[in-house]
């Protein structure tokens, strides 16, 4: 990979965090092949729940030294930084949770603590990014046409120190193309149904480009849903919607193979009906607009027999005081910096139900409860009953 003059002297800087940031972005970009680092407008860090890297992550993350060379965002920590005692997290959770975001901090980390930073910093169509968080990942590449491979945590750490990354993947014409056709015969009639349509095909649509035709236009916030499921399931990085995304017609899509979709909720779908003694919306965090689909939902209730949760980012929570105020009137929690998924206080409850393909793959494995599967309609009927 060709390095500038002013590239190489980083890999020999005296600052130890620069130096190793560099051989990450080198060895990366030699071993996809890359032929030069690229500059990037942001980075957006996860794997930073104390829950996922414990003591070791933290005493890394503490050991680090110097600035962000661009902006650095930060995704959802292990609990809500304010209200974590009404999680149920424990005080030693919370102090080392908050060291790590402390150390970030100090690097010049911005706390967003959250996995839609497409709503806090939206980069633009063609900008390069390195983004770590599979959702966001798909969103920037697919909903915003901006350019980023799925990072990991440390990838996007060391890209944010040096504010670039290597030029391979996703940041490459040639590799936006579509792979393959995905013709969804049946009309998608709920948020939930199409991160069910992401959570069935994942697995088969792992590797590829997958080029959508839906019979309508589909809401963003619900191709935000798609994106999180496929990326949960599979390795997918982008996809492109028919009339939709902004390189749906960049690419001849004539000569792909195509999967005919005729109904979604397999039998797979049909396990998952388990009692719930939480209800979680949230994943990925709730855009201003679910926030207030989900208050239409409850305005004409009385308060939740059962706890609900709903998570977003501190930004929107700031921003729609207004409304977290009336729905915390009828009883339903909103938190921000976390999630059901990476914060351990979901531990506590035996059946969780969502609305998320993502949160579906993950609960059982990641938090060991069981999980029910509805729309966000479904699941306030289920929380008033
Ligand atoms: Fe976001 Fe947590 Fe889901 S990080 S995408 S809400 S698993």
């Amino acid at each position: 990979m060709y390095l500038t003059k002013e590239e190489e002297k980083l890999l020999y800087s005296e600052n130890q965090t620069i130096r190793k940031s560099m051989e990450i972005l080198v060895a990366l970009g030699e071993i996809f092949g890359a032929d030069r680092l690229v500059k990037i407008k942001s980075v957006q860090i996860s794997g930073i729940s104390y829950q996922n890297i414990g003591d070791a992550g933290l005493e890394w993350f503490e050991s680090l030294r110097g600035k962000f060379a661009v902006r650095a965002m930060l995704n959802p920590a292990g609990m809500d930084l304010e209200r974590w005692k009404e999680m149920g997290i424990d005080e030693g959770f919370y102090r080392k949770q908050l060291r790590i975001v402390k150390a970030l901090v100090n690097l010049g980390a911005e706390p967003t603590l959250t996995c839609t930073p497409y709503y806090f910093d939206p980069p633009s169509s063609g900008d390069h990014v390195a983004w770590a968080e599979s959702n966001a990942v798909v969103y920037a590449n697919s909903i915003l046409g901006a350019r980023t491979n799925r990072e990991s945590g440390i990838s996007a750490l060391a890209a944010g120190i040096i504010g670039k990354t290597p030029n391979y993947g996703f940041h490459l014409d040639e590799n936006r193309r579509p792979t393959v056709l995905v013709e969804v015969k049946t009309e998608m009639k709920s948020e939930a149904m199409i991160s069910m349509l992401g959570y069935e095909l994942g697995e088969k649509l792992s590797n590829e480009v997958p080029y959508f035709r839906f019979e309508d236009k589909i809401p963003q916030d619900w191709l935000k849903g798609l994106a999180a499921s496929l990326a949960a399931k599979g390795n997918t990085a982008l996809f492109h919607v028919e009339n939709q995304t902004p390189e749906w017609n960049s690419f001849p899509v004539n000569y792909l193979e195509k999967i005919e979709v005729e109904k979604v909720g397999g039998e797979e779908s049909e396990t998952f009906k388990c009692d719930p003694d939480l209800i979680a919306l949230g994943c990925p965090h709730l855009s201003e607009r679910e926030l207030e689909n989900l208050f239409d939902l409850v305005k004409n209730r009385g308060k939740v027999k059962k706890d609900f949760w709903v998570f977003t980012s501190k930004e929107i929570i700031k921003k729609r005081a207004d409304l977290v105020e009336k729905l915390e009137k009828h009883g339903v929690k909103v938190f921000g910096d976390t999630c059901m998924v990476v914060s351990p206080a979901t531990e506590n409850y035996e059946c969780v139900m969502v609305n998320s393909g993502k949160a579906l793959t993950y609960l059982p494995k990641l938090r060991k409860v069981d999980v029910r599967f509805g729309s966000m309609k479904e699941c306030v009927e289920v929380a008033f009953v």
